[in-house]
């Protein structure tokens, strides 16, 4: 079968040029989207009086059956077709003659792409969205069952104040839930139909896209038609969105990693999501961790891709476009997977509060709520904070901990301290008091927990 486009030319692609300008490899996945879409055209094109009643009814039950052979596998495409675009207009023609010939009326593959990636996007960002929901339940449960186990809080890795473990739940909670409200942007946005926009200048012919935009569930159709099939801005959005949310990922995986780890045993992660070695018979080691905070590499390198595919094309279509999508539907398929894959393991995941119990002695985690406690005193906190700084020193050239200064202990670091001056100073205590807006206190992190479920629930 000759191209689709072939009136002008003398002679055919080299073979070589063929394969290298099809996108069929890839874009097939859009056939679905693609047909929707020219299912919704030739209606509006009827509608309008542009091709009879009969002739879209003929189409539209061509590009039914086209879909259901794809669904099936029986239908399948080499770089003969070039892209997907081709590939079902070609077959449909192919199949119904010369009333297929009509539906690529106003129309071009360059508003036609741009459909189909928006319908295909819109799908996946819902899906996302249900993901990113899915480990917000995860972690609000987990927050809920250690809202008031205390663990350690850290700053340059090293001891700082005492933490609830729920705490650090609700903290990931905060991340994803900005991933959320992200993607709900990108969405909102992106729900505007490029389809009619035809090749770059809009037609001659009495269309209707606002018809069109409507019969594909768009907001409305987009503004400019040159914008149209030039504009790729929401792919970059939604990889910009993937790429901060990986990047959540990838943080809290690196901590699972070294919770995991046998200095800290802070947390065993379930045999069945770990592997072992080909050579060392002890090792359980914590690749899905590792991969997960490994992925987020790739999806970088697609915003990185995209950002350098767009820059200086000039308006409007360039083939250059066609770059967009393989970055795309990796993206969609590792954020996806990586999500879902995360909740579940960290859905298994218990902490070892005995293990951690042992670590919170260590590293003067207090120091900042004696220093608080001094202020309460009206000592100014800058004098609070070097006095403190003070005890810390003492005791860790006498090696012990400030419950074991004694009152002449206290006199020689400073002379306005005593005993009696000494607040309670257990880790409970501590935790237990910083009730602040947005606080570690268990009270404070059940309130967030409540607060966000109110939010979550409005998904349900
Ligand atoms: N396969 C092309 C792409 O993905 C479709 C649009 C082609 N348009 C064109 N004028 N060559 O961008």
């Amino acid at each position: 079968m000759a191209n689709l486009w072939s009136g002008r030319f003398e002679k055919g692609m080299d073979e070589i040029v063929e394969k290298f300008n099809a996108s069929i490899g890839f874009d097939e996945r859009l056939y679905a989207c693609d047909i929707q879409g020219s299912i919704a055209h030739v209606t509006m094109l009827s509608e309008q009086g542009i091709v009879s009643s009969e002739e879209k009814d003929k189409i539209i039950d061509g590009l039914k059956s086209i879909k259901e052979r794809i669904d099936k596998g029986e239908l399948t495409f080499t770089v003969k077709s070039e892209d997907i675009h081709m590939a079902v207009e070609g077959t449909l023609i192919s199949e119904l003659g010369d009333v297929g010939k009509k539906l690529h009326t106003a129309r071009s593959r360059n508003d036609q792409v741009a459909v189909d990636t928006r319908l295909y996007l819109k799908e996946q960002i819902k899906e996302i969205l249900e993901n990113l929901i899915y480990m917000e339940r995860v972690l609000l449960e987990k927050a809920e069952s250690y809202a008031d186990k205390i663990m350690i809080g850290f700053t340059h890795m090293q001891h700082a104040q005492p933490v609830t473990v729920g705490f650090h739940f609700m903290a990931y909670f905060q991340m994803f839930k900005r991933d959320i409200q992200r993607l709900q942007d990108t969405y909102e946005r992106m729900d505007y139909c490029p389809l009619g926009a035809c090749a770059l200048a809009g037609t001659t012919l009495p269309t209707n896209r606002h018809r069109t935009a409507e019969l594909l569930g768009f907001k409305a159709p987009t503004q400019n038609a040159m914008d149209s099939v030039s504009d790729r801005d929401y792919i970059i959005e939604f990889l910009s969105d993937a790429s901060i949310s990986m990047m959540h990922i990838s943080r809290f995986a690196e901590e699972f990693v070294w919770w995991n780890s046998q200095e800290f045993s802070y947390i065993a992660i379930d045999d069945s999501f770990c592997t072992g070695s080909s050579i060392m018979p002890q090792k359980k080691n914590p690749d899905m961790a590792e991969l997960l905070r490994g992925k987020v590499g790739r999806v970088y390198g697609h915003l990185m891709q995209i950002l350098t595919v767009m820059k200086g094309t000039p308006l409007a279509y360039n083939k250059d476009f066609q770059e967009d999508k393989e970055g795309m539907f990796d993206t969609i398929d590792t954020w996806k997977a990586s999500l879902r894959i995360f909740a579940k393991m960290i859905e298994k995941t218990e902490f070892r509060m005995d293990v951690i119990e042992k670590h919170l002695s260590k590293g003067f985690l207090n120091a900042t709520d004696l220093a608080e406690h001094f202020v309460k005193l009206e000592i100014p906190f800058r004098e609070a904070h070097e006095i403190v700084g003070k005890m810390v020193k003492y005791c860790e050239h006498h090696n012990n901990d400030f419950c074991d200064l004694t009152e002449s202990d206290l006199k020689e670091i400073d002379e306005r301290l005593s005993l009696e001056k000494m607040p309670d100073l257990s880790i409970e205590g501590c935790v237990n008091a910083r009730v602040s807006f947005g606080g570690t206190a268990p009270d404070e992190v059940r309130r967030q927990i409540r607060q966000e479920e109110d939010w979550l629930n409005a998904f349900a």
